[in-house]
């Protein structure tokens, strides 16, 4: 089988329910942990009693902060999320009091038994009034080129507008858990639902007050992260592990759906405003934006994932004079977060809705003015934070896609159908996205393995990423087998533990098998120069030779060769054995750390990226006018991947991220009552996309062809970027509302475009139509 060629290792573990989640383990004696939290969002807790529930039934512990041995801390940057409320609450979820029971009746009896009284604070739930209010939750940030006030002055024509985009709920299939297993000593061990087992252990380590070498975190599998585990998996973490600290008994926590969305924190809502100004032809020569985001009530991610949407404010245009503000907002709501993409669809969102609307300005196609604007090949290649964009794939893509979409001539029929026909509308959209690939915290771009060859020829692969379903354990193993030249059959990618591989950041920012390939590669040919070394000597026996160099040889076919002589093999089995007999260590770790990156905060400047992945997308939806209800008729992607590590993992991540990001630009509206009760907290309320949501016709193609050289096996990361091409089902939807009006009028309407926001906005256009 073709290294490339693997099936994902889940795919059969799934269906024949082989595969092992953390709810799924049971350790002897575990006990049940439930976490009681704030009905209020903002409140003084003026009482706060345990006592009658204590001396139920099946109650074995029940922990308020005062009980926390360490620091009451589980902010993963600042210092601004208790692990349970102390005396103030902050927002409907926030954990208080932690419960261990022997079943969970009992935790749910010893629930009501828990006397908890609030005085109300004043609370901040909507964006616009923590605007309003100038509730910053962290510094402005400033990214700027050029000179913007006399551009905006001087351009022949000037937009400004507004867009609103809206939060959105991870929808893991597996809800936030943790089992936290004690020790001998201090010792406790965590069975995590975690993006980030590293951190995990950090945060475990201090609310137990304890050094990290007692805390072990190991992930075998998540059902599903997408950013949601990222930091938040740290929590459920942190309480199973005091409750199971108190106990001296293992204790697991698992949220039920509904607490699970009450609790986390979703996608950042952003409301963004912006001027932009452009000549005649389309040419966009100047954009400011300021971006103001929803953080929540505390830091968490919310600078990494502004910083993130200002640099992809311009997409994958140039733009000479830009000015990008962003600004992130403390309000009383769960703390947002890491959310595929990062800010990066929020931050495209606004451009890209700008540059349709400079279409309808100008009467021209959307899909042209883009075109028109695409960063340059040998010019108008800076980004406006100082990077130059290099292997620019942007106007092949477009070439390619224009032709395989078909997209002129469906055009033309769709005008032909809009006229024709009164109550359903047809609308096509073509949006390119280009993702900045690393962490833009430069320091987090490392990653390390620790692999073995065992004495019967197999070899195990540790390394420091998780397996969340993206198939990262397939592409590694399947980089491991063409790295070793051997079978995959000889290589088993063994459970992410932070005792083997320590250290290590998020598997997130689409970076896990860039880093991790390359620090597993990095391992791999540590132990391959020290079996060359013995293959030399069996070599020069075999073939009589004096001399031969180490760069002669050859791992390939499970075997081991002269590049001279292939025909003369040393089967990889036998080697391992001599170099074993020869007293060779057969274990080494691997380290990687991604060169040439760096970025400036303050200034808004550096080279914050390895490389940009590059993506395109044509949508068409059909509309009914009356209800304003759409349908998805047909999508074309083609996404570059560079050399895929994987050709059909590369697939279903494209597929499934543009499929989220469809659910995100139309059905899924998250709502809360003006208390800040989520409303919207199961799938009765909260419309994720499903089956019938996948377009009619779906054509999904990699970019062959162009090689991204000085990646691992010359492979680019997906995991993200695709989720940005559901823009252009969006703006699908606004070329067919468009379509009411004969493309007179803009339509108005933020995203997600629920069927009741097309509707208002075709009845307002409808309204301006008979003035
Ligand atoms: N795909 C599946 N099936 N499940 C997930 O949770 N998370 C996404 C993406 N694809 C996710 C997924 C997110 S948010 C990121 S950052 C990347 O996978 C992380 O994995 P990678 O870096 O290995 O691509
Ligand atoms: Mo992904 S949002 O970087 O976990």
């Amino acid at each position: 089988m073709k290294s490339t060629n693997l099936k994902h290792d889940s795919a059969f573990k799934h269906v024949t329910g082989q595969s092992v989640y953390v709810n799924d383990i049971k350790a002897n004696r575990q006990l049940i942990g439930r976490v009681v939290y704030s009905t209020e969002a903002h409140a003084r807790i003026s009482l706060l009693d345990t006592k009658a529930a204590l001396k139920l039934n099946g109650i074995v512990s029940i922990l308020t902060s005062k009980d926390i041995p360490g620091k009451n801390q589980m902010g993963p940057v600042v210092d601004d999320e208790p692990c349970l409320a102390e005396d103030e609450v902050t927002f409907i979820g926030q954990a208080i009091v932690l419960i261990a029971a022997e079943t969970e009746e009992a935790a749910f009896e010893a629930e009501k038994f828990i006397l908890i009284e609030y005085e109300e604070l004043e609370t901040i739930l909507d964006l616009h009034q923590a605007i309003a209010k100038n509730n910053l939750i962290t510094p402005p940030r400033i990214i700027e080129c050029g000179n913007v006030a006399e551009t905006l002055k001087s351009a022949p024509h000037v937009l400004s507008g507004e867009l609103e985009t809206g939060a959105q709920e991870h929808w893991y299939l597996e809800t936030q858990s943790a089992l936290a297993i004690p020790g001998e000593g201090k010792e406790m061990l965590i069975h995590a639902s975690s993006q980030n087992p590293a951190e995990t252990q950090t945060i475990v380590a201090e609310v137990l007050g304890i050094s990290k070498n007692e805390v072990d975190v190991e992930v075998r599998r998540m059902g599903g992260a997408f950013g949601g585990k990222e930091t938040q998996a740290n929590h459920v973490a942190a309480w199973a592990a005091l409750l199971a600290n108190a106990t001296h008994r293992p204790v697991g926590i698992h949220l039920f759906r509904d607490d699970d969305q009450k609790i986390t924190g979703k996608r950042h809502r952003f409301f963004s405003k912006y001027q932009i100004g452009f000549n005649n032809e389309g040419k966009i020569l100047v954009y400011s934006v300021e971006l103001n985001s929803d953080a929540g009530s505390a830091t968490d991610l919310s600078r990494a994932i502004l910083e993130r949407a200002m640099l992809h404010a311009e997409n994958a245009y140039f733009i000479p004079n830009v000015k990008i503000v962003g600004k992130a907002y403390k309000t009383n709501l769960p703390s947002n977060t890491a959310f595929r993409g990062f800010g990066g669809p929020q931050g495209m969102a606004v451009i890209e809705n700008a540059i349709d609307k400079i279409a309808r300005f100008l009467k021209k196609d959307s899909a042209e003015i883009r075109y028109l604007n695409f960063y340059g090949i040998n010019e108008r290649n800076i980004t406006p934070y100082g990077e130059t964009v290099l292997n620019n794939r942007l106007h092949i893509m477009f070439d390619k896609l224009l032709a395989s979409s078909n997209y002129a001539e469906r055009k033309k029929a769709i005008n032909t159908f809009n006229i024709v026909h009164e109550f359903v509308k047809r609308g096509i959209s073509l949006t390119p996205v280009k993702f900045g690939i690393s962490f833009t915290t430069a320091f987090l771009n490392q990653a390390g393995a620790l692999v073995h060859i065992y004495t019967d020829g197999t070899i195990a692969i540790n390394h420091g990423g998780t397996e969340m379903g993206q198939g990262l354990n397939t592409k590694i193993h399947g980089i491991a087998a063409a790295e070793f030249g051997v079978s995959p059959e000889f290589i088993k990618i063994s459970v992410t533990n932070t005792s083997k591989v320590p250290n290590t950041s998020a598997t997130a920012a689409s970076s896990g098998s860039d880093l991790n390939g390359m620090a597993v590669k990095n391992a791999i040919e540590i132990l391959k120069s020290r079996l060359t070394e013995v293959a030399v000597t069996q070599l020069k026996e075999k073939l009589n030779k004096e001399t031969l160099a180490a760069d002669q040889i050859i791992f390939s076919d499970n075997s081991i060769y002269a590049d001279s002589h292939p025909e003369i093999k040393i089967a990889f089995r036998d080697l391992v054995k001599q170099a074993y007999l020869n007293q060779i260590s057969l274990s080494t770790t691997g380290f990687y750390k991604t060169p040439g990156i760096f970025y400036n905060r303050e200034l808004g400047k550096g080279n914050p990226f390895y490389y940009y992945a590059y993506g395109m997308a044509v949508s068409e939806v059909e509309l009914d006018v009356l209800t304003g209800e759409s349908k998805l008729l047909r999508t074309d992607i083609l996404h570059d991947v560079g050399d895929s590590l994987n050709p059909e993992i590369d697939l279903g991540q494209i597929e499934g991220g543009f499929i989220q990001g469809v659910g995100w630009v139309t059905t899924e509206e998250i709502k809360w009552d003006k208390r800040g009760n989520l409303l919207t907290h199961s799938p009765d309320t909260y419309k994720i996309p499903t089956v019938n949501d996948i377009p009619r016709i779906f054509n999904v193609e990699l970019l062959t062809g162009y090689p991204n050289e000085g990646s691992i096996r010359k492979s680019k990361a997906v995991g993200e970027p695709p989720l940005m091409l559901a823009f252009s089902v969006w703006l699908a939807i606004k070329d067919a509302v468009s379509a009411v009006g004969n493309h007179l009028f803009e339509p108005r309407f933020s995203l997600p475009a629920t069927a009741e926001a097309v509707l208002l906005s075709i009845e307002e256009i409808r309204g301006k139509l008979r003035n």
